[in-house]
């Protein structure tokens, strides 16, 4: 087994090799003078399987091209197999034409890696109006969840704490983590009245005051999901906020949005890259690879 890269999951790449056994060889990927794409495989990778680790942020465009082209060229110098290890699968969110004329971005996503990539792994994709990966993938697409490492992160370090998701697809994970350490979870339902007036009101009303909050979600991008449930977390008299994200994308400036809002504290999974990285998921892609 060959462990490769395009540049970004370098980290958990360079695990996974130990852990394996297997080489690592990250590619050489650069422009030609004109932007046209350049990539180069530093080791023979004949007869191997090819395990291809990039998640999409940043740079999601470029991370799908440059994944597409180095499985194309996997194959063209006659590797085995290429699997695709995207701790974080982008595009997965524009799961609907919600205006006409629009790209269902996830479906041309899927069909690109269907046609280049023989396995996909990925952690917590963003499945709300697909119920599962095989809506858009024919080859194996394997979902792995974080939950039981987010769980055992806030056994250990919280205590007194209360799990919130901040809106209704979140109970997938919210729900879910709190069931593995036993203590109480509700999501919030999001009702906009008008651009600057959003009510947000618990499913389950669980109480706040004087407890630690966590408020999860899969994906943190601009930080404006988590900081409504935190302003209203603030309101109802918690006494720390944190939020915790599977992803943590963190773009334009969401940790300031989130510290303004009341959050003490941002943590996430290593699925992407970033200073708040406290969980680690590598252990999840290493049982998933050792299994055939
Ligand atoms: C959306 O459905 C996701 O689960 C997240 O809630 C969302 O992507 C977070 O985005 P933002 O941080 O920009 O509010």
């Amino acid at each position: 087994m060959i462990i490769t890269t395009c540049g970004n999951s370098a980290q958990i790449a360079q695990k996974l090799a130990k852990k394996l056994n297997a080489k690592f060889s990250p590619l050489t990927i650069a422009s030609f003078p004109d932007g046209d794409l350049y990539l180069k495989f530093n080791c023979d990778v004949k007869g191997h399987e090819v395990v291809l680790v990039q998640s999409f942020q940043p740079h999601p465009d470029q991370s799908l091209f440059d994944v597409v082209f180095a499985a194309e060229t996997a194959k063209d110098l006659g590797a085995k197999k290429v699997t695709l290890v995207a701790p974080y699968l982008g595009y997965m969110r524009q799961d609907k034409r919600f205006n006409a004329g629009e790209c269902i971005s996830s479906r041309v996503m899927a069909k690109l890696l269907n046609n280049s990539i023989d396995k996909l792994i990925t952690i917590d994709p963003h499945l709300h109006r697909y119920k599962s990966l095989k809506e858009i993938f024919k080859i194996p697409a394997i979902k792995l969840s974080a939950n039981p490492l987010i769980a055992e992160y806030i056994k250990k370090h919280f205590s007194k704490e209360v799990i919130i998701g901040p809106d209704w697809e979140s109970f997938q994970w919210a729900e879910d983590i709190a069931k593995h350490i036993n203590v109480q979870a509700t999501v919030l339902k999001k009702t906009r009245f008008s651009s600057r007036h959003v009510e947000v009101k618990m499913i389950h009303p669980v109480i706040i005051q004087d407890r630690n909050v966590i408020i999860v979600d899969d994906i943190i991008s601009t930080g404006h999901t988590i900081a409504e449930a935190a302003k209203d977390a603030k309101k109802k008299g918690a006494k720390n906020i944190y939020a915790l994200g599977v992803h943590g994308l963190l773009v334009e400036n969401a940790l300031d949005k989130l510290r303004k809002a009341g959050v003490n504290g941002v943590v996430t999974t290593n699925c992407i890259e970033h200073p708040s990285n406290r969980i680690d998921v590598t252990p999840l892609i290493v049982e998933a690879l050792k299994k055939r």
